[in-house]
C-alpha cells in the first residue's frame, strides 16, 4: 500500500498499482485538461486532437489529455464508486460515456468565476469550470449540510493561490473542502492521482481525512509537500498556516 498522508513523487499509472483493491473512500482529482477536439480512439486515449488555446496550460505541458485507462484503476481501488473529476467542457461527454457502463448517479457541478478574463472573441466568457461527480447507486450516502449541497460555486478567480503556489490550474481550497465534507467521513482516505500543488491533500488534512497524493512533476511535488507544511512556493511561511 502506498503510504497515507503523503504526497508521492511519480507516475500515477505505475504507483496506483501499489494501492490495494477496495481501499479508498473518495477520489477527487483534476486530471490534465484536454484542450482538443475530435473523437476518442478505441483505446480511450485522447490523441490526435487539435490543440486549442490555454497558453498558460500549454506552456506548462499539462494540456495534452491523458490515458483514460486509469479510470479502471480508480474503480478498482475505490470501496464504492465515489469520484469527483474536474474537467473542461470537451471532456464531459467522454466521462459520461465511460460511466454509463456503471450503476452510478452523477451531477455536473460548476465553478463560476466573477472576474474572468474578458479576452474572448466569438465565444462565451471563460467564467465557468466543470466538475463531474459520480457515486455508486445505493452505496454512497451524502452528508447533510445546506452549504455542502449546492451544485454550483461562485468565487473570484483564485489569483492569490496561483501566485503563492505557481500552479495554473490550482482549485479553490474552500470548494474542495466542501466536496470532501459532503462525500466522506472523518479518517476516510481521499486519493488524488494528479495532485499538482496539493489542494486536495491539504483539504483532506484540514477536514480530518487521510489522503494519498501522487504528482509526477518534481517542481509541483515540492510545492505541494511544502504547502502541507505551511510553506509558500517562494519559501516563506504562509500567513494562514496553523503551524
Ligand atoms: C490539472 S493539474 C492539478 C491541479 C491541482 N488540482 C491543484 O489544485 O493544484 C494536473 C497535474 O497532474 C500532473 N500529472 C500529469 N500526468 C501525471 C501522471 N501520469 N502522474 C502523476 N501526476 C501527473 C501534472 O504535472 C499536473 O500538476
Amino acid at each position: 500500500m502506498l503510504e497515507v498522508n503523503k504526497i508521492h513523487l511519480g507516475d500515477c499509472y505505475e504507483l496506483i498499482k501499489q494501492i490495494p483493491d477496495n481501499s479508498i473512500d473518495l477520489i477527487l482529482t483534476v486530471p490534465p485538461y484536454d484542450f482538443h477536439c475530435g473523437t476518442i480512439n478505441k483505446t480511450g486515449i485522447f490523441k490526435n486532437r487539435y490543440v486549442a488555446p490555454g497558453k498558460e496550460i500549454v506552456n506548462m505541458n499539462i494540456n495534452s489529455g491523458y490515458d483514460m485507462s486509469i479510470l479502471k484503476e480508480f474503480i478498482r481501488v475505490l470501496k464504492n464508486i465515489n469520484i469527483f473529476l474536474w474537467c473542461n467542457k470537451e471532456q464531459i461527454k467522454d466521462y459520461l460515456n465511460y460511466f454509463s457502463n456503471y450503476d452510478v448517479s452523477f451531477e455536473i457541478l460548476t465553478w463560476h468565476k466573477t472576474n474572468p478574463t474578458p479576452l474572448t472573441k466569438n465565444t462565451f466568457l471563460p467564467d465557468t469550470e466543470y466538475c463531474l461527480y459520480f457515486r455508486e447507486k445505493g452505496k454512497v450516502n451524502l452528508n447533510d449540510g445546506y452549504d455542502l449541497k449546492s451544485k454550483y460555486y461562485i468565487t473570484s478567480t483564485n489569483k492569490a493561490d496561483k501566485d503563492n503556489y505557481l500552479h495554473p490550474t490550482i482549485k479553490p481550497l474552500e470548494i474542495i473542502k466542501k466536496q470532501i465534507l459532503h462525500t466522506t467521513q472523518e479518517n476516510d482516505i481521499v486519493l488524488d492521482c494528479f495532485c499538482g500543488s496539493g489542494t486536495t491533500c491539504l483539504a483532506a488534512q484540514e477536514t480530518n481525512r487521510q489522503f494519498i497524493g501522487i504528482e509526477v512533476d518534481p517542481k509541483y511535488h515540492k510545492i505541494a509537500v511544502n504547502r502541507l507544511n505551511g510553506i509558500l512556493a517562494n519559501g516563506q511561511m504562509s500567513i494562514f498556516t496553523k503551524f
